[in-house]
């Protein structure tokens, strides 16, 4: 049965390879519905995202809920898994700590504990390395219901090289069909 993938975008430069995860995931037959942080939308538009994965994009908790629009609970009820890549720091920081101030947050804190979230964070290696973004992704990887994809090292976008880059769109697609199993 065709699987139903929630895909979190957060404002960072690796969004643009999350463009390549959502095609990678709807070639194969999965339902995706993305949600952006408002600061995402600065980075890649929300019709890019709509037209790789042929559903409206979500941005917004408050709007108006119209015919094709859902709230925030049935995302969580449609979904079968979640996925957030790239994961910033900020709002790395806002999920370890109970904060649901968008519509993102709000969503991954309300997913029900039988269902896994996927994380995928991209920073620059200093914030990685931060001891205050270490603890709070300790926090987060603590809990059984979220898997953690550690960020490789590599050429980041800010030109330093260092641990920061997130995992390649074959890699996160990969451990997405590896938790649907
Ligand atoms: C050009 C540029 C690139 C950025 N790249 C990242 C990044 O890769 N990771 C990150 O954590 N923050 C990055 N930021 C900072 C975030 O965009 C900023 O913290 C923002 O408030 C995060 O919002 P969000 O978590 O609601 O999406 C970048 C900012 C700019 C201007």
């Amino acid at each position: 049965m065709k699987k139903n993938i929630l895909l979190g975008v957060c404002a960072g430069i690796a969004s643009y390879k999350t463009c390549e995860l959502v095609r990678l995931l709807v070639k194969d037959g999965f339902s995706v519905k993305v949600i952006m942080t408002e600061s995402a939308t600065k980075f890649v538009t929300p019709l890019v995202f709509q037209a790789l994965s042929n559903n409206m994009v979500y941005l917004d908790m408050f709007a108006p809920v119209k015919e094709e629009n859902i709230k925030h609970i049935e995302l969580t009820e449609w979904a079968d898994v979640c996925v957030v890549a790239p994961l910033t720091a900020n709002t790395l920081s806002k999920i370890a700590n109970g904060i649901c101030d968008n519509l993102l947050t709000t969503v991954i804190c309300a997913m029900p504990q039988s269902k896994k979230v996927i994380f995928a964070p991209a920073m620059n290696t200093n914030m990685w390395k931060n001891p205050i973004i270490e603890e709070n992704a300790d926090k987060l990887k603590k809990l059984r219901k979220y898997i953690f994809l550690n960020p490789s090292s590599g050429l980041l976008a800010c030109g330093d090289y260092g641990e920061g880059r997130m995992p390649e769109p074959e890699e996160i697609y990969s451990r997405v069909k590896a938790v649907l199993k």
